[in-house]
This record gives C-alpha cells, sequence and structure tokens, in this order.
C-alpha cells in the first residue's frame, strides 16, 4: 500500500483530513475546556459524577440496509431489537437530566438514521435552549433535504457527520443501499451552500469506512478530491467485524484501559444503557434509563466493574472488550 504516514497511521481507529477550524472560532470557552476534559479524564483516570457526553439513540429505525452495519447483520439473524422511535417525554427527561448534571455533548444517534425522526428538529433546539455546548449526529445523508437541512442549521446542530463510503456510484449503491450516491452528494451540497451563508459555526465532516486494500486507500484519495476545501473534514474509520462469534480474541495489551469508560455512555432506544459504542447485542448493560437515573448507572456497580476490570488490568476478561480493536489500535 502506497500510504502517507501521517494520513494512514493504521496504529490509530479514526483519521482525518482537517480542511478548516473556522467553526470553531466562536465557540464558548466552556467548549474548549471540554474538549480539554475529554483528554485529561481518562488520561488521570479521573471519573466524574457524571458523563462528559451522551449518545442517544432516538430512534433505530433506517432506510437503508448498509451490508457492514451491525444493524443490518442483526437484522437479517432476527436478533434486532424493536424498532421505534423516542417519545419527547423521554428525550426531555434524558435531556432534562443531563443538563442538571451538567454534560457538555451529545450524538443523536447509535445505530439508526436520526434524521427519520420526525421530531429531529425539536430535539436539537430542545438540547441547544437547555444548554449543550455540543450537539452533533452521524447520517446517511439521503434524508437531508433543503428544508431539513436548513431547520437543523437553524435549531442550532454543531457538527453533522455525514457517511459517505464511495466516490463511485456503484460502489456506493452496495455500500450504502437504499439510496444513490447522487442523492447525497446534492443534499450536502445544497446543506454546505446555507451553511456557509448563514451558519458557519456548524462543522461538517465526510467519513468512510475503510478496508486495508489499496482500492479502499484509493477511494479515500477521491474521497479527498471530492470534499475538499468544500467540507471542514474528510475521514475514516476502519472496518469493524461487529459480528462477535466471527472474531478471535486479540492479544492482551499491556497497560490499555478504554477511555470511553471516563467520558461517554450509551442510551439506546429500547431502554439499556451500555459502556460502548460496539456493544450492538446488549452484551454489557449497566443500567436502564428509563427507570434508573442516568448518574446511578454512571456510579453503577455493573459500570464500576467494567471500569476495575480494566483498571486491573483484566480488559480480557470482558468478552467485548477482548475482541475489541481498540487495544490493538493504540
Ligand atoms: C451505525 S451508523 C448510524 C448513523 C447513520 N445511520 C450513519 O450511517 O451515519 C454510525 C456510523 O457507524 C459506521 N459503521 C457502520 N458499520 C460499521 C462497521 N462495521 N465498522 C466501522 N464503522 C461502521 C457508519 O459508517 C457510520 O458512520
Ligand atoms: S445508514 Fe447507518 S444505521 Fe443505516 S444501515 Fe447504514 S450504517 Fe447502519
Amino acid at each position: 500500500m502506497n500510504l502517507k504516514e501521517e494520513e494512514y497511521d493504521a496504529n490509530k481507529s479514526y483519521h482525518e483530513i482537517i480542511y478548516s477550524t473556522d467553526w470553531e472560532k466562536n465557540k464558548p470557552k466552556e467548549y474548549f475546556e471540554y474538549r480539554q476534559k475529554w483528554v485529561d479524564y481518562p488520561k488521570n483516570k479521573f471519573l466524574s459524577e457524571f458523563p462528559l457526553h451522551l449518545d442517544i439513540e432516538t430512534t433505530n429505525v433506517c432506510n437503508l440496509k448498509c451490508p457492514m452495519c451491525p444493524r443490518t447483520i442483526l437484522l437479517e439473524k432476527h436478533q434486532f431489537s424493536a424498532q421505534g422511535y423516542m417519545s419527547n417525554d423521554d428525550y426531555k427527561k434524558i435531556i432534562d437530566q443531563a443538563v442538571e448534571n451538567g454534560v457538555y455533548s451529545i450524538k443523536l444517534n447509535y445505530l439508526g438514521e436520526p434524521l427519520l425522526h420526525k421530531d429531529v428538529i425539536w430535539q436539537v433546539k430542545y438540547a441547544k435552549e437547555a444548554g449543550i455546548i455540543d450537539v452533533m449526529m452521524n447520517s446517511n445523508g439521503s434524508m437531508l433535504n433543503k428544508k431539513i437541512g436548513e431547520d437543523l442549521l437553524e435549531a442550532g446542530l454543531d457538527k453533522l457527520f455525514i457517511s459517505f463510503d464511495s466516490i463511485s456510484p456503484d460502489i456506493y449503491e452496495i455500500q450504502r443501499k437504499g439510496t444513490s450516491l447522487g442523492t447525497v452528494v446534492n443534499n450536502l451540497h445544497e446543506f454546505l451552500k446555507i451553511r456557509n451563508e448563514k451558519y458557519p459555526n456548524t462543522h461538517v465532516r465526510v467519513s468512510m469506512v475503510m478496508y486495508k486494500t489499496d482500492e479502499w486507500i484509493a477511494q479515500f484519495e477521491g474521497l479527498k478530491a471530492m470534499w475538499k476545501n468544500l467540507v471542514d473534514a474528510v475521514g475514516y474509520g476502519f472496518y469493524v467485524e461487529r459480528d462477535y462469534d466471527n472474531v478471535e480474541k486479540y492479544e492482551v495489551v499491556k497497560g490499555f484501559y478504554c477511555e470511553q469508560l471516563f467520558q461517554r455512555m450509551f442510551l439506546k432506544y429500547n431502554g439499556n444503557v451500555t459502556v460502548c459504542c460496539v456493544d450492538d447485542q446488549d452484551e454489557y448493560i449497566v443500567g436502564n434509563w428509563k427507570n434508573e437515573k442516568l448518574e446511578d448507572i454512571w456510579n453503577s456497580k455493573a459500570y464500576t466493574n467494567i471500569r476495575k476490570k480494566h483498571l486491573e488490568g483484566k480488559y480480557m476478561d470482558i468478552n467485548m472488550c477482548s475482541k475489541c480493536y481498540l487495544p490493538v489500535s493504540e
């Protein structure tokens, strides 16, 4: 593979090329404090009273069937949980607790397409008006029409991450089954026009899932050429095999513990709260947001036990962690 080291360091889990940081110029000082805490808390093994960030699965419904996605894989095996949309009362309950406890950021998705929720604009507005500094989402971009785009910006969305998996229409339509490259390109161009004219503080990034082959490196080169200086960053994350039955345990990595355990919690549509972005199958559930307080879940015995295992160097005792790519990519 012909790689430029700074761009393609396979030892890190996410890679991005930054074109602009203008969107950061007007952020309040609390934003930079929070970014610093994001780094410092795990580094110092500091456990705050409440997570810095919440991932909230406002819906687990999706309009696409991307073959690499754990959602698609679980659906095909009839193992995906019941689908639906979070109620506004539940959403409010979560945001109100988050704000009361000083949460800095939220992401409005887990396994699903956040733009399919009919109240997504209200969700963004409610969180922004409540004082959450960084409101973001990943989206496949297929539903990002001009109206939704403008309304999201007006509501105060801080960051939009568009998944964009190939520059070749044929491959794109295999990887993002159910939409087309042209649809998402048009949507994003329209969105960027409005962003540039009226909402320069909103960050926009396009990202792809990368496979370790020359063809996919070339795809990323194409992605950069396509979006250079139009978006603020382009990036990729390596493909992760999410069907754990097919994954062997890795060798133990001495000194590894997971940073996420000091940063965030993941709230799924079905009520389960988990510690990790790859816990698609609800293997390590530490609580239920429907009937427990979020601060109690963050400090629960189950969550504490997982942190303890990690800090004692015994993360391999946890099946999900023993098969996670992160330790081997540090
Ligand atoms: C599960 S999606 C949910 C949000 C939205 N529907 C989307 O596609 O962006 C969140 C992110 O996970 C990525 N993803 C899906 N399957 C993956 C896999 N097997 N390995 C790595 N990333 C994956 C997607 O490309 C997307 O950027
Ligand atoms: S659009 Fe997102 S959630 Fe939907 S199948 Fe694709 S990766 Fe999964």
